[in-house]
């Protein structure tokens, strides 16, 4: 005799680190939480002092859920988060018998790179990318530098590698982006493309550019 199950809400871990595009990470939590995901939010030092330098006080990572409500809409209350500190090597997703589906660091410093590359598990943002290679899991890690070392250029050849998508912050101009929230839209429609999702925040390419 078999017992149904219910279904369980899809669960992802995001992590933002301290590199350049805070409005990416805020994105993505959004487009996340309106597909009705329960996120495992990590979020270095740095990742919170991007948030406030790049987005204002009022997306620092204690407001977060107002001010993705207000900038994105109610939609976003269909989800929810748990937020872990990043140096909480004992967090539930410290351990691959985490039921997540998959990761995303958005955006990746050198230096998160390096680690994830390097599997220190130094700290949770590491640990977690750790898991989700070791559990062949997605981790899709989206990196910010311009211009790149030769080591940052291994790092990412070592992540994918491993398995990980690298899906570099380079927004596309052919959807003729008019505000810096569409080049916020492809990216995280990339990403949860990247995690599997039927994405809908950026329209598919249809051959030529629709003006
Ligand atoms: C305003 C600001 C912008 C930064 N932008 C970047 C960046 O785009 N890419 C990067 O790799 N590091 C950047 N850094 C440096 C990282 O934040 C720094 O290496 C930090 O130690 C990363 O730590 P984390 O990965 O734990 O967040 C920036 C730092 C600051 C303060």
């Amino acid at each position: 005799m078999s017992v149904d199950m219910p279904a369980r809400v899809p669960r992802y871990v995001v992590a933002i680190t301290g590199a350049s595009g805070a409005v990416y990470a805020v994105r993505t939590v959004a487009a996340l939480l309106e597909q009705g995901c329960e996120l495992d939010l990590v979020v270095s030092d740095y990742g919170r002092r991007l948030l406030r330098d790049e987005l204002g006080d009022e997306a620092a990572v204690e407001h977060l859920m107002p001010y993705l409500e207000n900038k994105y809409g109610a939609g976003v209350r269909r989800g929810r988060f748990d937020l872990h500190g990043n140096r909480d090597l004992g967090a539930t997703i410290a351990s691959g018998s985490r039921p997540t589906r998959g990761m995303v660091i958005v955006p990746c410093s050198m230096k998160s790179l390096a680690g994830v590359a390097n599997g220190l598990s130094r700290t949770l943002v590491e640990r977690a990318a750790d898991v989700m290679l070791k559990e062949r899991r997605p981790l899709v890690i989206v990196p910010r530098e311009t211009p790149m070392s030769l080591p940052q250029l291994r790092n990412m050849v070592l992540c994918a590698e491993a398995g990980a998508v690298v899906l570099p912050a380079m927004p596309a101009f052919y959807q003729l982006p008019k505000t810096l929230d569409d080049l916020a839209d492809f990216l995280a429609g990339k990403i949860l493309s990247a995690l599997g999702f039927e994405q809908t925040l950026y329209p598919d390419w249809t051959g030529r550019v629709e003006r």
